[in-house]
């Protein structure tokens, strides 16, 4: 089996935000769940650098755009690597193989007929980078109330009307396509109107920062055509030493986008493939937004987002992953603040894992010269119940992980914990030990054996936490088949006392 995750490729006008950096956490955790599966796994993330807006970031600077480019990229590397994101490719668009295969793509489509010459006249909107009709416009803004301006010029045009029909079919035929259901039918409702055909050039002479038109040298493609080929060409598309690699990767593609960009995904860019006859991707997926105080969408252009850096000084980056994907319903819009996050944090990594995690290596020093008695009550009930439920975390885990819902797969994670948490109160160690260290022995063994198994679970969202808990239980990795096993941990081995891993936030 084999995962190809992407994220959008973000846009260098200006450095990454929390929105960014929300999307390529959950595309990392995505990633790094299949990859512990066993699974081959590849991530794609990247930067949209033509267009519009990056010509005017850069000439705001008085600089060209290619620098500004160079100078921004960097920033988003950067903030992955303190992210602890692993991705395998970082796609920049000014890339010259990348513009090599978006010319041979625009030649091709070209010469069969499906791109052709008119004159535009319409409204256009530069902070979106997209055209409207005039019937799209609502209060002289476009319909997401952004402002516009009239143009009349000659342009290339995409035959887009011609695939409605069969979209449409893909999509009803296909119902994992469009994740999550609501998206779909979101959608499936745009497609109830007439498709019209795509302007994809812009004269040199009103914006020159883009790909060329090999057809026409006066003009370049617009940047949605270059940027979304972006997914296809970093793994080899049009790229005959690469086709291995690419017929390898395509069929497994899953799109993570923002809802707000899922059109230029689910329309333009799946009729686009038809055209090129390239088959379409396996999944598309829209999350919802972080929110502001006010409930609407944190943005750059209204200058209320938050630098994903600035939450380094409030609270560790991997708890703030584990935030991302447990809090917000993947899909769902959500609000951020320090308050929901560290109510969250304080609850689920303080008091039950972090506290898990510190009471049973406690106990193991206190009593057992910090070596592990191997020994489980398989008569006992709730050690019953409990080694049941360990057996059925990690398939629990990989549905939900396959199904893109991972707060889902947290939750079983954290039932389970909790139960644990449970048997401890029940069977308080810290007192049986005093008088019946064999049983209070047995205790531990169990308890200790959910937390491997669980901390295991959650390797993916919190990496870096994870492997410092694991050299406490005096391990090394993190394997799917052990988490699928209940009796990892041997007799005499050595545990050490935990440094507190969640420290609990004020
Ligand atoms: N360059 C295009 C994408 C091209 S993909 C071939 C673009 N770039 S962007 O930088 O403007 O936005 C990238 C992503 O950030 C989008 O998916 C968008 O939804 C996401 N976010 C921007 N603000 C956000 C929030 N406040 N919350 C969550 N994600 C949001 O669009």
């Amino acid at each position: 089996m084999a995962f190809y995750i992407t994220t959008p490729l973000y846009y260098v006008n200006d450095i990454p935000h929390i929105g960014h950096a929300y999307c390529t956490v959950m595309c990392d955790i995505l990633n790094r769940y299949h990859k512990l599966f066993g699974e081959e796994t590849l991530m794609l993330t990247g930067t949209d650098e033509h267009g519009q807006k990056c010509e005017q970031a850069a000439s705001a600077k008085g600089i060209t755009p290619q620098a500004h480019c160079d100078s921004m990229a960097p920033n988003f590397k950067k903030v992955w690597d303190e992210f602890n994101i692993s991705y395998d490719i970082f796609f920049r668009t000014t890339d010259n193989f990348h513009k090599e295969s978006v010319q041979k793509a625009l030649q091709d489509l070209f010469d069969k007929g499906e791109i052709y010459e008119a004159t535009y006249e319409g409204w256009y909107s530069v902070s979106e980078e997209i055209f409207y009709t005039e019937k799209e416009i609502v209060d002289g803004k476009s319909p997401t109330g952004k402002p516009v301006s009239k143009i009349s010029e000659k342009n290339y045009f995409f035959k887009m009307s011609k695939y409605q029909e069969r979209l449409i079919k893909h999509i009803n035929d296909n119902p994992g396509f469009i994740k999550p259901e609501s998206r779909k039918n979101e959608v499936l409702g745009f497609l109830k109107k007439d498709l019209t055909d795509l302007c994809i050039s812009r004269p040199k002479e009103r914006m020159g920062w883009g790909i060329e038109i090999p057809f026409d040298k006066d003009y370049v493609t617009y940047v949605w055509f270059d940027a979304l080929l972006n997914y296809a060409t970093g793994i080899g598309y049009n790229q005959k030493e690469k086709s291995e690699a690419f017929k390898k990767w395509w069929p497994v593609a899953n799109h993570v986008v923002g809802k707000d960009i899922l059109t230029t995904h689910a329309v333009y860019w799946t009729t686009m493939l038809m055209a090129l006859e390239v088959p379409l991707p396996k999944s598309i997926f829209a999350h919802g937004w972080l929110l502001n105080k006010s409930n609407e969408k944190m943005s750059k252009s209204e200058g209320d987002v938050i630098n994903p850096m600035d939450f380094k000084d409030i609270v560790d980056i991997d708890p703030l992953r584990y935030y991302f994907a447990r809090d917000i319903h993947f899909g769902n819009d959500s609000p951020i603040s320090k308050d929901i996050i560290f109510n969250r944090l304080n609850n689920e990594l303080s008091n039950n894992l972090g506290n898990l995690l510190s009471r049973t290596t406690n106990l193991i020093t206190k009593f057992y010269d910090g070596k592990l008695v191997k020994k489980i009550n398989t008569s006992d009930e709730t050690v019953k119940k409990l080694m049941a439920l360990c057996k059925d975390l990690p398939e629990l885990v990989k549905k939900d992980i396959n199904d893109f819902k991972p707060s889902y797969a947290i939750e079983h994670i954290i039932n389970v914990l909790n139960e644990c948490n449970r048997y401890l109160e029940e069977t308080a160690p810290w007192k049986l030990a005093k008088t019946d260290t064999d049983a209070a022995a047995e205790v531990l063994y169990v308890a200790l054996e959910i937390l491997r198994i669980c901390s295991g679970l959650l390797y993916p969202v919190m990496p870096s936490k994870v492997i410092a808990l694991y050299e406490t239980l005096g391990l090394k990795e993190v394997t799917w088949d052990k988490l699928c096993q209940f009796d990892v941990l041997t007799d005499g081995q050595s545990i050490s006392k935990a440094t507190p891993l969640f420290p609990r936030l004020q």
